[in-house]
């Protein structure tokens, strides 16, 4: 909309029609000039302007308007030269974009309008069809779907190579056995093997919540216009084939203000974040000299300024970092909308920055995490040597008595005392003597000596979902053929 035309309409009969004014953009340059006889305070556009940040959403606003273009061309609302030269333009401004060459302007608001707004510089008025039947409203939720939609793809995608990640290491990590934990304190032995798909089963819950969020994701709003709708007749489920959408929003109050997609999506990020978070601080300490089960790929690793012997886990202490602000950004969202009435509040224009933000966050740690995975080393000989320290094989040797007909409670206790005579003696089970395992129970004789230590302990394990060897082979087995990994040997 031209200068001129504003003036003519609105300001006709005064004099003072072209007194610029200094510092503030004329109405006229606004798409929603109309009503309008001042000009904005640019404080306020700088206040409300999101096209610094949802710019990122121009190459789904581009896929979004030409399918708009393509249905309003169907139902005759654009001749099929004019819907040609929307989207020839649309694809132009597009690869300005790309190219870093088209040049925003934040008295324009948002990418939504600065790309209709370059599109009728370019084409002139028939550009100003594109926006019939429907509004920024559903406009930027169908972008902001899109957008999401294409994150989870991408983040899926990186999620597997976590787990091919974790899964490859199985073939040279076959037999080592770790001590595992329980508040920290040594519990039982475990595979190293089972605790590389103990991660796996989190991702693959993850995976399986992404997929779940992206069917919310996956519905179109576009048609629904500002709030109830338009008395255009529209075909939406044309412009759902078209995009991909597998269902249409079926109710335009609730489009309008539904960010819901958003929020959940956020939440299977903060959630991924978590587990990423739990695995980076157990590696960082499994990377300290006083655990030493770790070497930490290199290339992962940075440097202190000032103390030259420091190798330092640093990314998987931003990676513990961030979740910080992914769960931070959460929480902005579920705060964001909890007071907002129906249907679109500008108030929504804050959810964009957190889930870009949170989305972005946790591609990096993603990927970053496949690779330290990759390229840490177990610290076999220091395991092994450590191994028999803490009374890993305790709860083996309490099973074999309640095997022996022994109830589980009297077990518990008799294999305490047995523990504390060791503790006091500072010697692992295995080295009590048969008469002191005679006298803590009659039926402790021999054979006892054939479930003591780690190895036999670990062996004795047998339950579906267990660390028991065979167990863990099949699920090993399993996972290489989920994620088609070849075995070398
Ligand atoms: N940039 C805005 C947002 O992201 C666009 C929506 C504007 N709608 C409106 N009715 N002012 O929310």
């Amino acid at each position: 909309m031209g200068r001129k035309d504003h003036g003519a309409r609105s300001v006709s009969s005064t004099a003072c029609l072209l007194i610029p004014r200094p510092l503030m953009s004329a109405p006229s340059d606004k798409p929603w000039s109309g009503v309008f006889d001042g000009a904005t305070d640019p404080r306020v556009e700088k206040f409300t302007e999101s096209v610094s940040f949802d710019h990122r959403l121009y190459e789904q606003d581009i896929r979004g308007s030409s399918a708009h273009a393509r249905m309003l061309a169907s139902v005759g609302v654009l001749s099929d030269e004019e819907c040609r030269q929307i989207v020839e333009g649309l694809e132009q401004i597009g690869s300005q974009i790309a190219a870093g060459t088209f040049v925003f302007r934040q008295e324009l608001e948002d990418i939504h309008m600065n790309i209709e707004r370059a599109l009728i510089e370019q084409i002139g008025d028939v550009g100003r069809k594109l926006h019939t039947s429907r509004s920024r409203n559903d406009q930027v939720s169908t972008d902001f779907r899109l957008w999401i939609r294409d994150a989870i793809d991408r983040l899926d995608g990186l999620l597997v190579q976590l787990q091919r990640a974790f899964v490859s290491r199985c073939e040279r990590d076959q037999g080592v056995v770790l001590p595992g934990y329980t508040h920290l304190q040594r519990a039982q032995p475990v595979l190293a093997n089972h605790y590389w798909l103990a991660y796996c089963e989190k991702l693959e819950r993850d995976r399986t919540r992404l997929d779940d969020c992206r069917t919310r994701v996956n519905q179109l709003p576009l048609g629904t216009a500002a709030l109830a709708g338009t008395s255009i007749p529209i075909d939406r489920q044309m412009v759902a084939d078209e995009l991909g959408f597998e269902e249409l929003v079926a109710n335009s109050l609730d489009s309008s203000s539904d960010r819901d997609f958003a929020i959940e999506f956020c939440f299977v990020l903060a959630l991924i974040a978590e587990h990423l978070s739990t695995w980076a601080e157990e590696w960082i300490l499994w990377s300290t000299s006083e655990f030493n089960f770790l070497r930490l790929p290199q290339a992962y690793c940075t440097g202190s300024s000032i103390m030259p012997q420091k190798i330092n886990p640093d990314v998987l202490e931003l990676t513990r970092g961030k979740t910080a602000r992914v769960v931070g950004n959460l929480q902005s969202l579920l705060v964001l909308v909890k007071g907002l009435p129906l249907a679109y509040n500008r108030d929504l224009q804050e959810d964009k920055e957190r889930v870009f933000d949170s989305a972005e966050t946790v591609e990096a740690c993603v990927g970053l995490a496949a690779a330290v995975v990759a390229g840490a080393e177990l610290n076999r000989k220091a395991i092994a040597e450590r191994l028999e320290q803490g009374y890993l094989d305790a709860t083996t040797l309490m099973e074999y008595l309640i095997g022996l007909g022994i109830p589980q409670r009297t077990a518990h206790g008799i294999i305490g005392s047995l523990v504390a005579v060791a503790m006091k003696r500072g010697v692992p089970l295995a080295e009590l003597s048969q008469a002191e395992f005679q006298a803590a129970h009659e039926a402790l004789d021999e054979k006892v000596f054939g479930v003591l230590g780690v190895e036999r302990a670990i062996e004795a394990f047998s339950s579906y979902g267990s660390t028991a060897p065979t167990e863990v082979a099949k699920q090993v087995a399993m996972w290489r053929e989920r994620l088609q990994i070849q075995v070398s040997s």
